[in-house]
């Protein structure tokens, strides 16, 4: 799915979060664990403003679990309540109903007092294009229950979806949009295939993150690619390009002429990276955010 995002589509997806606020107890701000910084919409303490939160770090089965630790702490020291999830599988999403619990003891043990019985609690979930809203949907409901529109401003009736432990979730995800300002935001999100390739070249795309891999990930690439010679560091876009092409000389992605079609192993890196066969990788750390060099 892709979305143009518009200054008025921004300001239209920002009110209708808003007015969701006001049906939910929880926000389940939905992560793409490779990739936490930049998929984070930056304006989303504004958004959310005073709502319990629990940021899930979903996708995390691709991410490197080290990393997965790493963001877990940093989220936590900016006291956020947080969790690693794989929506695909299930694996961590039991464990949401007893964080929201964590999240709303006070206004439960409230309700109790007052002689209430504590309703389910009632969640909705944010997050960008592609991070696993819709998946986490039906994991959490045990059925296709999720309703996807293309755009952020469809607005269709919302329905309450019960889920196993005493939590209710609304059917419709709030829509957010990624950073724009940062290109190296652009270039992680193009990689894990948050945004669509058409967006940015895929050649640069690859190129960017061979230099990450080079840097982060040295016996991974080397492996996968029979890389030897790999250099130490790959200091620009050039040295990145002919590591692209030895690459496609070794997967055979050659074009006319018998030349080699970087286009073709871009598109070898780039899938390899999503399906995991480069095994488990995070794009950027806390506090560590390269910012793409040219
Ligand atoms: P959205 O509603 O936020 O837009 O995302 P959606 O649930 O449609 O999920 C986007 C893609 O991410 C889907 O792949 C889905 O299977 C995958 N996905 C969601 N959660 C996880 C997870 O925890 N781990 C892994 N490995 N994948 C996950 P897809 O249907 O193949 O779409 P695409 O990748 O071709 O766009």
């Amino acid at each position: 799915m892709t979305i143009q995002w518009f200054p008025g589509h921004m300001t239209r997806a920002k009110r209708q979060i808003e007015e969701k606020l006001k049906l939910i107890d929880v926000v389940f701000e939905l992560l793409d664990a490779r990739v936490p910084e930049s998929s984070r919409n930056p304006m989303i303490d504004e958004i959310v403003g005073s709502k319990p939160r629990l940021v899930l770090l979903n996708k995390a089965d691709l991410a490197d679990a080290e990393a997965n630790k790493a963001w877990n702490d940093h989220f936590r020291s900016m006291g956020l309540e947080v969790l690693a999830i794989d929506a695909n599988t299930g694996t961590g999403v039991k464990e949401i109903p007893a964080r929201v619990k964590v999240l709303l003891k006070e206004k439960i043990e409230r309700q109790i007092a007052k002689g209430m019985r504590p309703r389910p609690a009632r969640a909705l979930i944010v997050g960008i294009p592609n991070v696993g809203k819709s998946t986490l949907i039906n994991r959490l409901a045990g059925r296709n229950a999720a309703v996807t529109g293309d755009r952020p401003g469809v607005t269709k009736g919302q329905q309450w979806i019960r889920t196993g432990g005493d939590l209710e979730l609304l059917d419709t995800p709030g829509i957010l949009w990624p950073k724009f300002e940062d290109p190296g935001v652009g270039f992680r999100l193009a990689a894990t295939g948050a945004i669509k390739e058409e967006v940015l070249p895929i050649e640069e795309v690859a190129c960017f993150l061979l230099q990450w891999l080079a840097a982060s990930y040295r016996d991974a690439l080397k492996e996968r690619y029979g890389l030897a010679d790999l250099p130490e560091e790959l200091p620009d876009m050039a040295a990145a390009s002919e590591v692209l092409e030895e690459i496609g000389r070794r997967r055979g992605c050659l074009g006319g002429g018998g030349r080699i079609d970087y286009e073709k192993a871009s598109g070898v890196l780039l899938r390899d990276l999503r399906s995991g066969k480069l095994g488990r990788i995070t794009l950027e750390a806390p506090g560590n955010e390269p910012s793409a060099s040219s």
